[in-house]
């Protein structure tokens, strides 16, 4: 079956390190090679290694600990043996079966082959001789191993998931580096080893190896679990105020694509995502006769309402790995005119998570049946929304959600609507809004859609599809 995130430019790339892997071979040929059964020790070592990969999440990345054994093979048998044992030995079943593309199984092979050349080739070249120079070509071989398979694979999986290298490199490999970095005297002490003792004492180093790969994976899960954590939390509020159902991921969907209308980062958008799925979390806490309350709330009923933002504040600030987004939680109630609660701040001293948020929240509540009342449509919340720009929201923000509403695209994807705000709605509310207190005089609303791949991120950080593994 086609995969439609498989681009022109994954075979141009596959078609170069085939290229260059085809004239490296071919400089370095070395047929007596296959007459060493050492060659077949290590690549059975390697195959071992890379039998049970670790998984990246949400990316179709993974991490093994082949690599000291590869750099081991280099170091010992040469760069040809390397190459070999580099592009064979890190075969797993999912890939001989082609449970993954075609181009990607190919594309391993070539950079992994050229990655475990060229590391040998640098050791040879420096350290083959000991002396002093012995850890300076250890490190630099160990260096171009990771530059050409780190480098590779992050160019490849940055076009497939339409995020910049840089992004992809920050978020899924930098990690790894220290781990790298740890592996590189072990490939030397296996060469040491095998040269001094013999093969079979080679075994031994499975247990720290496989103990490594233990702590890869452990990190992979928690990252899971993070994610699923706060999926779940989101879920017992809609558990308890069923017409709130759908509520926060809908917010969370909407904040991101305002946010990257906005040209927030990616990483922003991650915690905005997070953020809108937690936004309401703080409501937990207030008592079911207010909370599904039909009517409207008494004075006292409306304070204990407020003080959800707080709650829900306190419930995450422990947890790290949600960054900015438990500031924007807290404020996600505040008014562009001060008036707006808990902490009572003003224009853009609230943060831009906080501004957003508080837009997507209107938004979705307005368009959402109600006990008491059927959902407005979207020109009738556009209307709502321009008629409190400037004293209730931000009117830059209201403007982008304007971008949004006009894409019906995006409006069905997002929101999960049909209906859509015309352009001449669109120009009439823009004017509007530049007559609004602290209104914008910006570009004009366009119909211009964002490229398919601009709208989509990382799945579960984008469009809202949570644990989905392409
Ligand atoms: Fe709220």
């Amino acid at each position: 079956m086609e995969n439609p995130r498989i681009r022109p430019q994954h075979y141009a790339i596959l078609t170069l390190l085939g290229g260059l892997f085809g004239l490296v071979a071919f400089h370095l040929w070395e047929p007596s090679i296959f007459h060493d059964p050492a060659l077949y020790g290590f690549l059975f070592l390697a195959l071992l290694a890379e039998a049970l990969p670790v998984d990246l999440p949400q990316t179709r990345a993974t991490v093994s600990v082949g690599f000291p054994i590869i750099f081991a093979t280099g170091i010992i048998l040469g760069p040809f043996a390397g190459l070999v044992v580099g592009a064979f030995g890190t075969l797993n079943l999912r890939q001989l079966l082609f449970r993954v593309p075609w181009v990607f199984v190919f594309f391993n092979r070539f950079q992994l082959g050229l990655a475990a050349a060229a590391s040998a080739w640098i050791y040879d070249s420096l350290a083959a001789d000991g002396g002093s120079m012995l850890w300076v070509g250890l490190f630099l071989g160990g260096a171009a191993y990771f530059i050409i398979n780190a480098g590779s694979v992050t160019w490849v999986m940055a076009l497939y998931h339409s995020v910049t290298a840089g992004y992809f490199f920050r978020r899924f490999v930098l990690g790894t580096v220290p781990a790298y970095i740890a592996l590189i005297p072990m490939a030397w002490v296996m060469a040491s080893i095998y040269t001094q003792v013999g093969f079979w004492a080679l075994l031994v180093f499975f247990l720290p190896l496989f103990a490594a790969r233990e702590s890869f994976r452990l990190y992979s899960e928690l990252r899971r679990a993070s994610r699923e954590m706060v999926v779940t939390l989101a879920r017992t509020l809609e558990v308890r105020d069923p017409y709130t159902a759908g509520h926060s991921e809908r917010v969370a969907r909407l904040a991101v694509a305002m946010g990257r209308k906005l040209g927030l980062s990616q990483e922003d958008l991650d915690y905005l995502h997070l953020a809108g799925l937690l936004h309401d979390i703080g409501k937990v806490a207030i008592p079911d006769a207010i909370l599904s309350k039909e009517g409207p709330l008494t004075e006292e009923e409306r304070a204990i309402m407020e003080l959800h933002p707080g709650t829900g504040y306190e419930i995450i600030k422990g947890l790290q790995f949600l960054g900015p987004s438990r500031g924007w939680v807290l404020h996600h109630h505040e008014r562009w005119d001060g008036e707006g609660y808990p902490g009572g701040l003003e224009g853009e001293v609230i943060p831009i998570g906080g501004r957003i948020l508080a837009v997507a929240d209107a938004v979705d509540a307005m368009l959402s049946d109600r006990p008491y009342r059927k959902g407005f449509d979207l020109p009738h919340v556009c209307q709502e929304l321009v008629n409190g720009a400037g004293t209730q929201f931000d009117s830059h923000i209201v403007r982008v959600f304007l971008d949004v509403a006009v894409d019906s695209t995006l409006v069905e994807e997002v929101l999960g609507r049909t209906d859509v705000l015309s352009l001449d709605d669109a120009y009439r509310l823009q004017a509007a809004l530049e007559h609004r207190p602290g209104g914008v005089s910006e570009a004009a609303v366009t119909r211009e859609p964002s490229s398919v791949e601009g709208e989509r991120g990382l799945p579960g950080t984008g469009t809202g599809q949570p644990h989905e593994i392409p």
